[in-house]
């Protein structure tokens, strides 16, 4: 099932995002989170930090598991996701820092690290609220457009307009990483519920393409049609 919210701007998609995972958190204090990264999720992380401050939640019993990570950053770059992740939520609200997940980008042997984080996803009963943003390629997660929707976490080579978006991180397009370890589609798709924000005109086209085309892999978030829990948080104009 969708349901789509439609909010007036960026403001307000943050705070009701945050709202929906705050009252979550309250009703499952042990909640499984998973999380994204991007400037889509920003604000959301800004409300959340501000509710924890507030004493409105509680982090203290939640696990999060973030969807990705680049391939050859380890935690301390500053471009990393577990940088990104800990700079705008994580070590601003009482998580227990052990219990917060990102794939290890350095991973020796990517195999294995794709398979710990398939198991470490199992082991705490799947995810409960997942958060998404999407690629202007609807890719989610980094599940890029391919030719099959892959499971499992695995290991991708960025398309050339993921790594043009976001070289804007960084100093030069050379520097952008061109692969990525990447949560697969099945442990979104089990998710008990998905969460899906977007904002900004230049996303109509992918969100209608995602929400009401055609399901295919070269359009990753179509997937998501097929979700028996969907919530949609956007500004954009989707009639
Ligand atoms: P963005 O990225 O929030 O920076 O637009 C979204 C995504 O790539 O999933």
């Amino acid at each position: 099932m969708i349901r789509i919210v439609k909010v007036k701007n960026y403001e307000e998609m943050s705070m009701k995002a945050a709202n929906i995972i705050v009252g979550q958190i309250n009703l499952c204090p042990k909640t499984v989170l998973g999380l994204a990264t991007g400037s889509t999720p920003i604000g959301t992380y800004d409300q959340l930090v501000i509710a924890c401050k507030n004493n409105y939640v509680d982090f203290s019993k939640v696990t999060t598991i973030n969807l990705d990570e680049y391939y050859g950053l380890d935690a301390e770059h500053n471009q990393s996701y577990r940088y990104f992740m800990n700079k705008h939520l994580l070590t601003k609200v009482n998580i227990d820092l052990h219990n917060t997940h990102i794939p290890n980008g350095k991973a020796g042997d990517i195999e294995a690290e794709c398979r710990r984080y398939d198991d470490l996803i199992e082991s705490v009963g799947g995810i409960d609220l997942q958060l998404l943003g999407i690629g202007h390629n609807g890719h989610i997660g980094f599940n890029e457009p391919a030719d099959e929707f892959v499971p499992n976490t695995h290991c991708v080579s960025l398309g050339e307009s993921t790594i043009k978006a976001n070289s804007r991180f960084f100093e030069s397009r050379d520097e952008v990483p061109k692969k990525a370890l990447t949560m697969g589609i099945k442990a979104i798709m089990q998710a008990k519920m998905v969460l899906l924000l977007a904002s900004g005109e230049e996303k109509t086209e992918i969100m209608k393409k995602a929400l009401f085309g055609p399901i295919t892999p070269a359009v990753p978030a179509s997937i998501l049609q097929l979700h028996k829990n969907l919530i949609v948080v956007t500004p954009i104009d989707l009639a």
